[in-house]
């Protein structure tokens, strides 16, 4: 039987990355993003089985029945994000509630309704960010969660052992939509970066099957920025 995997944040960016080589190795994908007709547009797009499921991590009550149809699954990549800019002096107090619930309560509650069917090599990798470290201006609520990330694997992986938990953390992944169109921005940052190149797509996914095939890496924070914070 195929290895089953979940992508929450599927559709487009890293986590779609991730599920089309997942999907290409042979697992049955169950990838997600908040609107069910562009989740199985995107499965359909991948092929290989892929299935959509319609999942909003901001209202973390309706998560469970949204994974209901998933069995036994062994990789979760959980990469949703809905971006934020919040300051401490022009603080928005619902886009900070918004963010703060999908990717702290949101993260986790995704792992609370596949417990029991996490299978005993089962392996879950959570997506931080570099503004953990790195923070700019309107930066607040992104530095916050991403940093939580960090903490959130820590006890994870504690509390549902075996299960291995493990997170990646960004730098500025140049190929990703979030980035399309900023080049002055890719400029200067790869300007301050050791390895004189961003890192892309390609290096992210490499970095996230390695977290979901070790069997002994657990607990890990990995940055994947080409030594970007260093500078
Ligand atoms: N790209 C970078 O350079 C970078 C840098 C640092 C950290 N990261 C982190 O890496 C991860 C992936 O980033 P990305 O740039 O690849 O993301 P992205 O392209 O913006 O894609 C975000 C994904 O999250 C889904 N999503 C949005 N709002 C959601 C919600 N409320 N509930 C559930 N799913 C939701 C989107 O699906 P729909 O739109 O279909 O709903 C989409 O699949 C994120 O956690 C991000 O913080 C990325």
């Amino acid at each position: 039987m195929a290895v089953v995997s979940v992508i929450v944040g599927g559709t487009q960016g890293l986590g779609k990355d991730i599920a089309r080589r997942l999907a290409a190795r042979g697992e049955q994908v169950y990838l997600s993003g908040r609107d069910q007709s562009r989740a199985d547009a995107v499965a359909a797009e991948i092929g290989h089985g892929a299935k959509g499921l319609a999942i909003d991590l901001s209202r973390p009550h309706d998560i469970a029945g949204a994974l209901k149809a998933v069995p036994a699954v062994t990789n979760v990549v959980i990469a949703a994000i809905e971006r934020d800019s919040n300051s401490a002096r022009d603080y928005g107090i619902d886009r900070a509630i918004k963010l703060a619930t999908l990717k702290l309560v949101g993260y986790t509650e995704v792992v609370h309704a596949l417990a029991d069917r996490l299978t005993p090599n089962a392996s879950v990798v959570l997506f931080g960010g570099l503004a953990k470290e790195r923070p700019y201006p309107g930066s607040t609520t992104i530095t916050t969660v991403n940093g939580a990330v960090s903490s959130m694997i820590r006890t994870l992986a504690v509390e549902l052992a075996p299960v291995r938990f493990n997170a990646i953390h960004p730098g500025i992944i140049g190929d990703t939509p979030e980035w399309a169109g900023k080049a002055e921005a890719l400029e200067r940052t790869i300007a301050r970066t050791p390895l004189k190149r961003l890192a892309t797509m390609e290096d992210v996914a490499g970095a996230t099957l390695f977290l979901l095939d070790n069997q002994a890496v657990n607990g890990v924070n990995l940055n994947i920025d080409g030594g970007w914070v260093l500078t």
